[in-house]
């Protein structure tokens, strides 16, 4: 007796349908009594049309980022840390959690320090966006990049970015006198930073390589404290 023929691998069942459309037929049915959808009237593939992922909706914008501008159509669900990395090859900043723990992917927006992992691109049309990349100017490295390196602050390098551009954010605010949760007198918020004050004011920045006491000294030398 012949043998059975093995089926083509993407072969087309019967009936035009594609593999692909078979499986969507099958999800969707699948999932009608659950989404408690009645049986559309166009059959199979009408239902087919059930789909848990909506299709992306693509936006125009233009941002600003270290002086540039740069017109993109993305996705309007893109993060900015994704529209960052991806869309403007700017790699600077680093995707460690994406959930706003780690704070490696820190940038400025208008001189304030963020995460960019949880905010959407869209959100910073007009803002101007400042990442690790741009705070040298030519080859001028920026004084906190400076200090990382004089201090050692940093081993793998991975949550640098994000450390440099948060403590330069961090100062900034220290110096309009915004109080933190270890600030003791409210009234003189401006003062000098306590290495306490450095460590609270930079919680939200994880190293793994723990590279905490050269970071703080790093800070520290820029901030003009004594040790
Ligand atoms: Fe954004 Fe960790 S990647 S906080
Ligand atoms: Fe490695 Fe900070 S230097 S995570």
């Amino acid at each position: 007796m012949m043998p059975t023929p093995a089926p083509l691998k993407n072969a087309e069942p019967p009936g035009g349908l594609s593999r692909r459309a078979m499986v969507q037929v099958s999800s969707a049915i699948a999932a009608a009594p659950l989404v408690g959808c009645a049986a559309p009237s166009g059959g199979l593939l009408g239902m087919a049309e059930v789909s848990s992922e909506p299709n992306p909706v693509m936006m125009r914008m233009n941002l600003q980022v270290n002086g540039q501008s740069y017109p993109l159509t993305i996705d309007g669900r893109t993060s900015l840390l994704d529209a960052l990395r991806e869309n403007m090859n700017l790699k600077g900043s680093k995707k460690g959690c994406d959930h706003g723990q780690c704070g490696a992917c820190t940038v400025l927006v208008d001189g304030k320090r963020i995460n960019s992992c949880l905010t959407l691109a869209v959100m910073h049309e007009g803002q101007a966006i400042t990442t690790i990349e741009g705070l040298s100017s030519g080859e001028a490295l920026h004084p906190m990049q400076i200090a990382f390196i004089k201090h050692d602050g940093f081993q793998c390098g991975y949550c640098t970015p994000g450390q440099i551009c948060s403590s330069v954010g961090m100062l900034a605010e220290a110096k309009a006198g915004m109080p933190s949760h270890v600030t003791q007198d409210l009234q003189g918020a401006s003062g000098a930073l306590s290495d306490e004050e450095i460590r609270e004011r930079m919680s939200g920045n994880i190293c793994r390589c723990s590279a905490y006491p050269n970071i703080v000294a790093a800070i520290r030398d820029v901030a003009g404290a004594p040790a």
